[in-house]
């Protein structure tokens, strides 16, 4: 198979650590920390499909703040404060350690490259600042142009309109196994970032190859 035409990037778990907000704040915040990160994780995804399936579109970061909302209040409750530092924190999240390397590679080796996310426009530009790796982009898309959260169709439609390259001939990386089932039912050639070891899931909506970080990535390129 071809080297991919372009490369497009889930930007939530697959550039940026999710967790790493909470984990800024653990000392503050308690033993709790962890398990309020991984709530508020989960009850943000749940919301976006929710939102996707009902038609109620709400953005990225009244979804975000829901979501803690909900995880703080499972959890009983955290110190005065916690929860702006925690909003705060996520417009500027980490990205793993290997990200700007490997985007520069395949900037270097001419390869066009685009972030697709449930993110608006203003988390994803804060997000890709604080990281600095918005000299390597081609493209920042927030599922925002859609008016819809992944897996919608109409959303994996933006890559395509983006590049005017068929799906077939992209490669879309993304942590999230439900991401790549989205992906993968539109069209797309697929990398799963299975970061944490998760079992595989959606076993008819496979992703073509599976792997731990984005480094694979640059045999891909070379191939
Ligand atoms: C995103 C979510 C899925 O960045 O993490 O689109």
């Amino acid at each position: 198979m071809s080297a991919p035409k372009a490369y497009i990037f889930d930007a939530y778990g697959t550039l940026f650590d999710v967790h790493s907000a909470a984990g800024r704040l653990k000392d503050e915040i308690g033993p709790n920390a962890d398990k309020l990160s991984q709530i508020w994780r989960d009850k943000q995804l749940q919301y976006t499909w929710i939102r996707a399936l009902t038609g109620r579109h709400m953005n990225f970061e009244s979804v975000t703040a829901a979501g803690l909302d909900f995880a703080i209040e499972a959890v009983g409750s955290v110190p005065e404060g916690i929860r702006e530092k925690l909003l705060d924190a996520y417009m500027t999240l980490d990205a793993y350690p290997e990200v700007r390397d490997v985007l520069t590679a395949l900037k270097n080796a001419g390869a066009r490259l685009a972030i697709l996310s449930n993110g608006t426009p203003n988390m994803l530009e804060a997000a890709v600042r604080s990281s600095q790796i918005g000299d390597l982009l081609d493209a920042n898309i927030s599922i925002e142009q859609a008016g819809i959260y992944k897996p919608s169709p109409k959303v994996y439609q933006l890559g395509v309109d983006t590049f005017s390259v068929p799906a077939s001939e992209m490669s879309f990386q993304s942590s999230n196994r439900w991401d790549i089932a989205g992906a993968h039912a539109f069209g797309y050639r697929t990398m799963w970032i299975n970061r944490t070891g998760q079992p595989d899931e959606l076993l008819d909506m496979p992703p073509d190859r599976t792997v731990d970080t984005l480094r694979p990535l640059l045999e891909l390129m070379a191939a």
